[in-house]
């Protein structure tokens, strides 16, 4: 298994060019699902969730030739409906397949993702929704068995709860579905938003794209006629590279993003007293006098993303002074805070709040383990301001969703070594 090795007191130097978004690609690649022509997707992130979603498409049918950043897939020659344990454990977004399945195919078997290391994440509103479009769902021996006599109907949906998965499953459901529906509560995260323009690009009828209600009108079951187009930057890989300026707080710019889906995450960097530039296709976080303690409530978007809140907590322990996190998304999504204490930073979590006490805190480098995607990344973020050498265990949550990370590390001046544990 590899391991990272980080040298201490490392600061970066440049511009890093940020990859295609990894939760915009899933939801994306599994609407191909829906379209009966091939299709030429670009800035396709090289991480192996998108891997794992490929693999899984072929393993239904689809066909595709792959370059660099760059796929043409046809998911028309699907022809099984099964996704099968082995995949979905390895990635919950597999989920993204039982909408644009069931509503093709009128059948479908997806296995139950099940716990995950940040909480339960069950799939109940995915499942309630389709049974209000008249899907039979059946859970037998860990399956989900959806059926629909002669296609999805159009209903109106009220999701309980903000649900990102949740929203995109069921908007892809409904494009092939008979009749008009109406999604409200729908989630607005710009993932979401790609998704809904690429449908309507393929010539789907939806109405209030952007916003928490949506109209579709179905197509019958009428494949659709996807155009090619190109995943939108990595909110998350932006906001994580310029935490690695905020936290050795030093000049550092990040390339071929979209600054206005970073609003609340460049808005705490403000607060933070980082200056911050932005341009045409940059933004650069410049350093601070004083680093100064952060409230943060993570919440849906364009409220501040779940998925910045252990970057951030990296930072907030070089502040100076008592920074507070209210993780709301997620009960269990404080599990790299044991690792960070192990570095010597002094974070106490009472229910979802997370207080990083009487910063800023000496950290030294030790043996940590990465236990979810981004927790991963705000060790190393913490390995960058250590008195001494980091290394960090189970990084393939890393490379799950950072792409090239050693050498986009590299191009700005940090080193950090991939290892192989000894096993002789
Ligand atoms: C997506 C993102 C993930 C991000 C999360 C929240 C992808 C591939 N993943 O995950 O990176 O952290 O959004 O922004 O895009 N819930 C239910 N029942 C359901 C569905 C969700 O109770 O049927 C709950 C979850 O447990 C959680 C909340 O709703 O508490 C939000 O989860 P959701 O938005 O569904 O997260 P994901 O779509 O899995």
């Amino acid at each position: 298994m590899d391991y990272l090795q980080i040298e201490p007191n490392q600061k970066p130097k440049g511009k890093v060019r940020i990859s295609g978004a990894k939760n915009a690609a899933l939801p994306l690649l599994a609407c191909t699902i829906l379209s009966k022509n091939k299709i030429s997707i670009k800035n396709l992130p090289d991480v192996t969730d998108i891997n794992t979603m490929l693999k899984l498409l072929g393993i239904l049918g689809a066909t595709y030739s792959k370059k660099p950043h760059h796929i043409d897939i046809d998911s028309s020659t699907i022809n099984s409906t099964k996704a099968t344990y082995d995949i979905v454990k390895t990635m919950r977004a597999s989920i993204l397949t039982l909408g644009p399945l069931l509503s093709r195919f009128n059948h479908c078997e997806v296995s139950l993702p099940g716990g995950c290391a940040i909480g339960s994440r069950p799939v109940d509103i995915h499942l309630s929704a389709l049974e209000q479009m008249g899907a039979d769902i059946d859970i037998k021996d860990g399956y989900i068995y959806a059926t629909t006599k002669d296609g999805l109907k159009g209903a109106t949906i009220i999701f309980d709860k903000i649900t990102v998965t949740g929203s995109e499953n069921i908007i892809m459901a409904a494009c092939l579905a008979y009749g008009k529906s109406t999604l409200i509560n729908v989630a607005k995260e710009p993932e979401v938003v790609q998704l809904c323009e690429v449908l309507q690009t393929a010539g789907v009828d939806i109405e209030g794209i952007g916003t928490d209600r949506l109209t579709i009108i179905g197509t019958q079951q009428k494949l659709l006629n996807m155009k090619a187009f190109e995943v939108i930057p990595d909110r998350i890989e932006a906001g994580t590279y310029l935490c690695v300026g905020a936290i050795t707080n030093t000049k550092m710019t990040v390339t071929n993003i979209n600054a206005s889906h970073l609003e609340a995450v460049l808005r705490k960097f403000g607060e933070m007293g980082f200056g911050i530039e932005i341009e045409e296709n940059s933004i650069t976080i410049y350093p601070t006098k004083e680093v100064l303690p952060v409230h943060i409530t993570t919440t849906e978007y364009p409220g501040f993303p779940t998925d910045m809140q252990a970057q951030f907590m990296a930072v907030a322990t070089q502040a100076d002074g008592t920074s507070v996190i209210d993780e709301r998304l997620f009960e269990n999504r404080y599990m790299h805070v044991a690792e960070l204490n192990r570095m010597g930073a002094n974070i106490k979590v009472v229910g979802t709040v997370a207080t990083i006490e009487n910063a800023p805190h000496k950290l030294t480098g030790t043996k940590v383990m990465a236990t979810d995607l981004r927790a991963s990344s705000c060790l190393i973020l913490c390995a960058l301001v250590a008195s001494s050498p980091t290394t960090i265990d189970r990084i393939y949550h890393l490379d799950r969703g950072y792409e090239k990370l050693e050498e986009k590390f590299k191009k700005i001046n940090i080193t950090i070594k991939r290892k192989k544990i000894d096993t002789k």
